[in-house]
């Protein structure tokens, strides 16, 4: 099928203006898809400086406010989108956070917060998407995920704990809603070229890389290739799928 001949897909990306977010945002629209970054309206300069960096895309992606931990701000946001821009036929679920630290030393905030950003904030938006989706047969629905949830990682039981959860939540909402059209699917990224990695030390990084037979960090655009193939209209038979974008850092069958 030829770009033109594409349907118009309304696709809502969370975490849009970051590093692996903004990439998605850039994909999504290039396939004609009518794109809307959802993101904290409380990082301003980011904001601005994402605008500039999609500006050549014209009205293709949009920025919205949202806070993913909150359950109504999420309908909210898909409320207003609806007015705005039409039914929402995509969501990447990439909002994301880290609040590392030892079990032992791990407070209860930590847990929490990242709880409710990394897992509730999956969950709140799949929430006010998916009866609208499934009525109207047709739904793509990609959560982001981690090759950390898949390993587990030192100083990372409450980020290990809610990736590898994102993945439960995934296969469990695919079986939900796989006669609808409605597909669900998670990309699990391995270790990416983006600032969270970039403030590892330099010793630990080289240490890192030495560890990923590709020999090279992931970059944004290798992410957001698998969530495109993903979100594809004629992706309908890939379901409760997890696509592991690592470098071969880990693998399993
Ligand atoms: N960078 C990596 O190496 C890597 C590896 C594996 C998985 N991931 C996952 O990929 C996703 C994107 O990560 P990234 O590297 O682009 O990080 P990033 O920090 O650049 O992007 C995350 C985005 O989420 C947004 N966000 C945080 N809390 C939010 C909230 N409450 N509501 C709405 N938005 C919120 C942030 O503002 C930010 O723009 C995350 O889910 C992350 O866990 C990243």
């Amino acid at each position: 099928m030829s770009r033109s001949a594409l349907p118009t897909r309304v696709a809502l990306v969370t975490g849009g203006i970051g590093g692996i977010g903004t990439e998605i945002c850039r994909q999504l629209a290039r396939a004609g898809r009518q794109v809307i970054a959802l993101d904290l309206a409380s990082r301003e300069e980011r904001v601005a400086a994402f605008r500039d960096e999609v500006a050549g895309f014209g009205g293709a992606i949009v920025f919205e406010p949202i806070d993913v931990s909150d359950f109504d701000s999420c309908r909210q946001a898909v409320e207003r989108i609806g007015q705005r821009h039409g039914s929402v036929d995509i969501l990447i679920n990439a909002a994301g956070i880290t609040r590392d630290a030892s079990l032992r030393k791990m407070t209860p905030q930590q847990w929490h917060e990242l709880m409710r950003v990394n897992l509730d904030g999956v969950f709140n938006m799949c929430r006010h998407v998916v009866e609208g989706m499934t009525a109207r047969g047709f739904g793509r629905i990609v959560n982001i995920s981690s090759v950390n949830g898949q390993t587990g990682q030192f100083g990372q039981t409450n980020y290990s704990a809610a990736k590898a959860g994102v993945h439960g939540f995934s296969m469990a909402l695919a079986r939900e809603t796989a006669r609808k059209g409605v597909t669900v699917n998670t990309v699990s990224p391995g270790y990416c070229d983006t600032p969270m990695v970039a403030a590892v030390p330099v010793d630990i990084r080289a240490q890192i890389i030495a560890g990923i037979p590709v020999g090279r960090l992931g970059a944004p655009a290798d992410i957001a290739r698998a969530v495109a193939f993903l979100a594809a209209d004629d992706a309908g038979y890939i379901t409760g799928a997890n696509l592991p974008v690592n470098g071969g850092y880990f693998m399993s069958f």
